[in-house]
């Protein structure tokens, strides 16, 4: 029989619980994504946010039919899988816990390895998906709903961690705005929307932390010019200008973005950057690094939209190196909850 790991042609079924979807996915060795399925949680809306305890329940209701239709889709069994991949940290610890005990049930009954990949980990390596031949060294910026994270990315155990918020994260900033201007959750596709239909030199917002060799981010001062802004304008002017006010607001968070990683990425020498996480799908942010890395001959990659937002694909792409390392976890694997991009 052949080994899988030697003829370096495997298939890698993949879990994501981190937070409000559960997504389960088959992926080969060829970072061909062959299933992604997504279930998102719609009941977080009515309450502004992902409440943890509904999610982690939520989980464990979707995740075996999830899983036999992942696999239906893909049209393969679980006889054809050879490794089991799961996300283990960030993330909201119940719902980690669903997605790490399912996966480790099905490693030891099917009796094929474990891996563990850290969530934000996922998220950097999306950008193989489409982009196969993608290799560090890069400088990776990782924007997402819990994390913003820059990272001089040299191989999966060697990087480090250039830059992170030192309050919200870029994607946690959008919500929050949303919330304040009244727009639903999640908030960052929708102030994306409205966006399109206002100036983004309607006002200044403040960028925070602007200092050349500064590479940390800060989103909270701007959440509370936001608030205050909105204090002094009375309801028919906000209404009237809200287009207005969130093309402001995203053009402040999209300018901190870009000009951090350009201007790390030109210091440090480093010529491809990545852009990865559910802020990734935002379409100023995919403009804006293009347009401004293009002047410095820098190369850019962000992940088709689909693998932008929480993803178990992504968990197996990343998974994919660990297995030909035979980077394995054992059956006492466990989630945690809070640490950013780390090995594990
Ligand atoms: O990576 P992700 O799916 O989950 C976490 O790991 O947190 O990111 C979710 C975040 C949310 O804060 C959401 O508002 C934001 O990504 N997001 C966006 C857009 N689409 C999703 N932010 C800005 N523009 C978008 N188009
Ligand atoms: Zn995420």
């Amino acid at each position: 029989m052949n080994d899988p790991q030697k003829t370096q042609n495997f298939k890698i079924l993949a879990f994501e619980t981190s937070c409000d979807d559960t997504s389960v996915s088959v992926i080969n060795s060829n970072y061909e994504v062959l299933a992604n399925l997504i279930s998102s949680q719609t009941t977080h809306e009515d309450f502004g946010g992902v409440v943890p305890e509904l999610a982690s329940r939520l989980h464990l209701k979707n995740i075996m039919q999830l899983t036999k239709a992942t696999l239906e889709k893909a049209a393969l069994t679980f006889k054809d899988i050879d490794a089991i991949a799961v996300s283990v940290n960030p993330g909201l610890i119940g719902a980690l816990l669903v997605g790490v005990s399912f996966a480790k049930s099905l490693a030891f009954s099917l009796k094929k390895p474990l891996i563990a990949v850290n969530h934000m980990l996922g998220h950097l390596y999306a950008n193989k998906i489409g982009n196969p031949f993608l290799e560090p060294p890069y400088l990776a910026l990782i924007v997402s709903g819990g994390h913003t994270e820059l990272v001089d990315f040299k191989a999966m155990n060697d990087f480090v961690v250039i830059g992170k918020t030192r309050d919200d994260a870029a994607g946690e900033a959008f919500d929050k705005v949303a919330k304040l201007l009244d727009l639903g959750y999640p908030g960052g596709p929708l102030i994306d929307n409205i966006s399109k239909n206002g100036d983004p030199e309607f006002h200044r917002f403040p960028r925070a932390l602007n200092k050349k060799d500064n590479h940390d981010f800060s989103f909270s001062g701007l959440k509370t010019s936001v608030r205050n802004y909105l204090e002094k304008h009375d309801a028919m002017f906000i209404e009237k200008h809200k287009a207005d006010i969130a093309a402001s607001i995203q053009t402040a968070i999209v300018d901190s973005l870009v000009s951090k990683t350009i201007s790390y990425a030109i210091k440090a020498k480093i010529k491809v950057i990545t852009v990865s996480g559910g802020v990734s799908a935002n379409s100023l942010l995919r403009k804006e690094i293009v347009n401004q890395s293009r002047r410095t001959g820098i190369e850019v990659y962000y992940p088709a939209l689909e693998y932008c937002m929480d993803n178990a694909a992504m968990i197996g792409a990343a998974a994919i190196d660990k297995f030909k390392n035979k980077d394995f976890a054992d059956l006492t694997l466990n989630a945690f909850s809070t640490k950013g991009i780390r090995n594990i």
